[in-house]
């Protein structure tokens, strides 16, 4: 701690809740001198919490977005020659998106780079779903990510802690002090990351509703306009997609589960809510690529990907080139199942209106299949698939869900059940794709 960086973190904070601009440099300073611990946590925290109430502009936001990724690694795949593309969720129970989508835009020509985390709390990260596959290698240095893109044209690897050290160093304190929920800061700390990881451009995938990070659907959008102006201010070309998270996405919510339907997608079984959010996205990222592209033909071309399963293959293949044992995705009993099964029944007739995707996720977790502290431990059989998504009709006795977990575990048959709301006539079914940016 410094007298000077001090005095400066205390002008700022009185600046910004003034509703002062501060220039680039200055915001470059702070968090420069946060990161090097000449700024007290407190100190920081203070600003951090000043930015919560008042937000910041978007020259602001570019320069905090800078800041971040500053004296962290960069990636640069210029030297591969061809376009790479990355995918970001903002999270969501059940979002397999990302296993469907990163072989199927590969499959189709473009490459991918996709340096994701592990989940923590309702939602699950990408790196503990994959991590069901026995073998797979999801930690590699940078020169096995730029060889996989090269080799494999995909890559899906967890993220390198020296990426953007502002943008680590401030979320661990965003998370104690109650300052994640604010969109410059999220915004920020997104964009950072994907500049960091060095494609030429990232397709936001921005949850709204009951499960989501971001429940109300006009703020949603409006981090949603935020990042894609950021990003593309940096010179990624970007689009965004805001999806419904009103219910989980597709049927499984779980590690292996997950997995598992992923596979099933990508073999052209057709999963309500889940394959047409992924057609949509995949062709999007397709046209990114290819500007000269016309939505039919992008579209046309993850058609015929899925309908000869060449996403599929080239799961297969870059699971394999990944380090995971070969054949053992096509082998039953290759992904780690659980011990039980349980059912949850329908007590009365009607139409399924409503699956509330956080007490879904809230039993998928108490099952083992999330975390509820970091670094805590997973169970990646476990997790909860739905036998029924909203608008489809159920008897009496049929099945809602079915359980997955160990011995031991308690499966939570009322938490499941009190997630179904069955009523009598038909609900308006959601539309998955809310709005394209
Ligand atoms: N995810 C991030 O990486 N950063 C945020 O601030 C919120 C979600
Ligand atoms: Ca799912």
């Amino acid at each position: 701690m410094t007298a000077d960086a001090s005095a400066r973190a205390l002008d700022a904070v009185a600046r910004t809740r003034a509703g002062a601009e501060l220039a680039a440099a200055e915001i470059e300073l702070l968090v420069a001198d946060f990161v090097a611990g000449r700024v007290p946590d407190y100190q920081m925290s203070a600003w951090l919490a000043t930015v919560a109430c008042r937000g910041l502009s978007r020259a602001e936001t570019v320069a905090l977005t800078r800041a971040y990724v500053t004296g962290g690694e960069t990636l640069d795949f210029a030297a591969s020659g061809r376009v790479v593309l990355d995918k970001h969720s903002t999270g969501g129970v059940g979002d397999t998106v990302s296993l469907v989508v990163v072989p199927l835009v590969a499959a189709c020509g473009v490459a991918v780079a996709k340096m994701s985390g592990r989940g923590l709390g309702l939602t699950g990260g990408t790196i503990d779903k994959m991590e069901s596959v026995r073998g797979l290698r999801l930690e590699l240095d940078t020169d096995e990510v730029y060889r996989m893109v090269d080799q494999v044209g995909m890559v899906i690897t967890g993220q390198s802690a020296s990426l953007t050290p502002g943008d680590k160093a401030t979320y661990a304190l965003r998370d104690v002090t109650g300052t994640v929920d604010s969109l410059p800061l999220i915004a920020a700390s997104i964009v950072s990351k994907k500049i960091a990881v060095g494609a030429h451009g990232v397709l936001f995938d921005v949850k709204t509703g009951a499960g989501a990070l971001i429940p109300d659907q006009d703020r949603a959008l409006e981090l949603a306009h935020l990042m894609v102006g950021v990003a593309t201010g940096a010179g990624l070309r970007c689009r965004a997609v805001l999806t419904d998270m009103s219910q989980p996405l597709g049927y499984a919510v779980g590690n292996a589960l997950e997995v598992h339907e992923a596979l099933d997608a990508l073999r052209g079984r057709e999963i309500p809510g889940l394959t047409g959010l992924c057609r949509t996205i995949a062709a999007l990222m397709l046209r990114s690529a290819d500007p000269g592209l016309s939505a039919a033909e992008a579209e046309r071309k993850v058609d015929d990907a899925l309908a000869a399963g060449a996403g599929y293959e080239q799961f297969l293949r870059w699971a394999v080139a990944q380090g995971a044992e070969p054949g053992v995705l096509e082998e039953p009993g290759g992904l780690p199942t659980a011990d039980n099964q349980v059912r949850v029944v329908a007590d009365r007739e009607g139409y399924v209106s409503e699956v509330d995707p956080r007490a879904i996720g809230t039993a998928a977790m108490n099952v083992g299949a999330g975390r509820l502290v970091k670094g805590g431990p997973l169970d990646h059989s476990a997790g909860v698939v739905l036998r029924r998504r909203v608008g489809d009709r159920v008897s009496a006795g049929e099945p809602l869900a079915v359980i997955h977990h160990r011995d031991g575990v308690e499966p939570p048959v009322d938490l499941v059940r009190g997630a179904f709301r069955v009523s009598e006539s038909a609900p308006a079914e959601p539309p998955v794709v809310l709005k394209i940016i």
